[in-house]
C-alpha cells in the first residue's frame, strides 16, 4: 500500500502544481492584440505630415490610404523605415518618410500604435 501511496502523491504533486500556475479557465495569457499602448503618447512633432492621408488618430481620410490607429507599434516603424530607405516602394510614403528623422519615426510610431483602432463612419 505504501509504494502505491508514494506514486500516487508523486503522480498527484505536478498535476496540483500545474493546476496552481494555470489560468482560470476564460482568463487569457496575453492582452488582446488590438490593445492600446498604456503609455499615452505625446502628440508628435511631424504629425501634421500625416494628418491629410491618415487622420490624427490614424483612420484613413483618403481612398487606399491605410488605417494607422492601434496597429503593431513595432511594425510601424520597420514600415516606415523601409520606406525611408526604400525596401519599400510607395511613392508618398517614399517622399514623405524621407523627411523623417529616427526620432520623429519612433514617436509617430508610438503614436499611432495609441490611438483606438478603425472605427466605421457610423461610429466615429
Ligand atoms: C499623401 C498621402 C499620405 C501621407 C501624407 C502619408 N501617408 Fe502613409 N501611406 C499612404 C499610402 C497610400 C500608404 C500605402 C502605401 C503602400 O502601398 O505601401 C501609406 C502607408 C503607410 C504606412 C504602412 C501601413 C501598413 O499597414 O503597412 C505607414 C506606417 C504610414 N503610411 C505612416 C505614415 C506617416 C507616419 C505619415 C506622416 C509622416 C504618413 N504615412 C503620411 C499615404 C500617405
Amino acid at each position: 500500500m505504501k509504494p502505491l501511496l508514494v506514486a500516487a502523491l508523486a503522480l498527484g504533486l505536478p498535476a496540483a502544481a500545474l493546476a496552481q500556475t494555470s489560468p482560470p479557465a476564460g482568463s487569457p495569457r496575453l492582452p488582446p492584440a488590438a490593445a492600446p499602448s498604456p503609455v499615452a503618447a505625446a502628440k508628435p512633432a511631424q504629425l501634421g505630415l500625416c494628418v491629410a492621408c491618415h487622420g490624427e488618430n490614424g483612420t484613413a481620410r483618403q481612398p487606399g490610404t491605410p488605417h494607422l490607429g492601434g496597429q503593431d507599434e513595432a511594425y510601424l516603424a520597420l514600415s516606415l523605415n523601409a520606406y525611408r530607405d526604400g525596401s519599400r516602394k510607395a511613392a508618398a510614403m517614399n517622399a514623405i518618410s524621407n523627411a523623417l528623422q529616427p526620432d520623429d519615426i519612433e514617436a509617430l510610431a508610438r503614436w499611432y500604435a495609441s490611438q483606438p483602432g478603425f472605427r466605421p463612419p457610423a461610429e466615429r
